[in-house]
């Protein structure tokens, strides 16, 4: 199976390797994760190797996302950001040929049914496309995801977490689900620096 690298470091290597090709990732954690950050690294590796990105945006500017990017001295200028409503998905991707898709995020759409998702999903896949579906992960949530229905379509979640315990707060990312691929159910410390989002290590116990 081809894997497609994420370029996030010390994550890659908690899925054989990177995300299946094609594969529809679930990306789910609450506000002020790295949810972003994490997505733009991910697009950032498929730009360096000379791939086809784009950016599905609806609650920041594309230039705010730029400056973001530029914070950790990525260099994004070849990113194509679409506005898209989730009823032009299908018109708008149709022969188009995109390597990586980030969709920042399901929860900011108003309305995104089970049909609009599942053709989103579809549309992708058959343009042979890996994406990254954001969702905003209330805290207390028993569901995966805010709409409670994109765990179940998608071929793999990943959750951020962030955790307070005996004073300290940790980071902590859980591949919930990954189809085709042995997966440890661990939680991971992870960071976020000014060299971007970085996987450090398992939670001790
Ligand atoms: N250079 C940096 N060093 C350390 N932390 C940083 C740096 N830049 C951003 N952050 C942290 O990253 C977090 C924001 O990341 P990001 O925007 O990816 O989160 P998010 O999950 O997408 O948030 P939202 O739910 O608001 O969209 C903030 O908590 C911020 O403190
Ligand atoms: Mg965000």
């Amino acid at each position: 199976m081809e894997r497609v690298a994420t370029g996030v470091p010390g994550f890659d290597g908690l899925i054989e390797g990177g995300f299946p090709k094609n594969f529809t990732i679930l990306l789910s954690g609450s506000p002020g994760t790295g949810k972003t950050i994490f997505g733009l690294r991910f697009l950032k590796e498929g730009l360096d190797n000379g791939e086809k990105c784009a950016y599905i945006t609806y609650s920041q500017a594309p230039k705010d996302i730029q400056d973001q990017a530029s914070e950790f001295g990525w260099d994004m200028s070849r990113l194509e950001f679409l506005e898209l409503r989730p009823e032009e998905f299908e018109e708008a991707l149709a022969g188009k040929h995109y390597n990586r898709i980030v969709l920042d995020s399901l929860s900011s759409i108003a309305v995104m049914t089970r049909d609009s998702l599942g053709r989103f999903i579809m549309k992708t896949k058959e343009m042979g496309c890996t994406s990254v579906l954001i969702s905003e992960l209330p805290k207390e949530s028993v569901w995966l995801s805010r709409d409670t229905i994109s765990e179940f379509l998608t071929d793999g979640v990943i959750i951020l977490k962030s955790v307070e315990a005996a004073g300290e707060v940790k980071n902590l990312l859980k591949v919930e689900k990954m189809r085709s691929t042995k997966i440890e159910k661990k939680s991971n410390i992870y960071s976020i620096t000014d060299k971007g989002f970085e996987v450090k290590s398992y939670l001790a116990r």
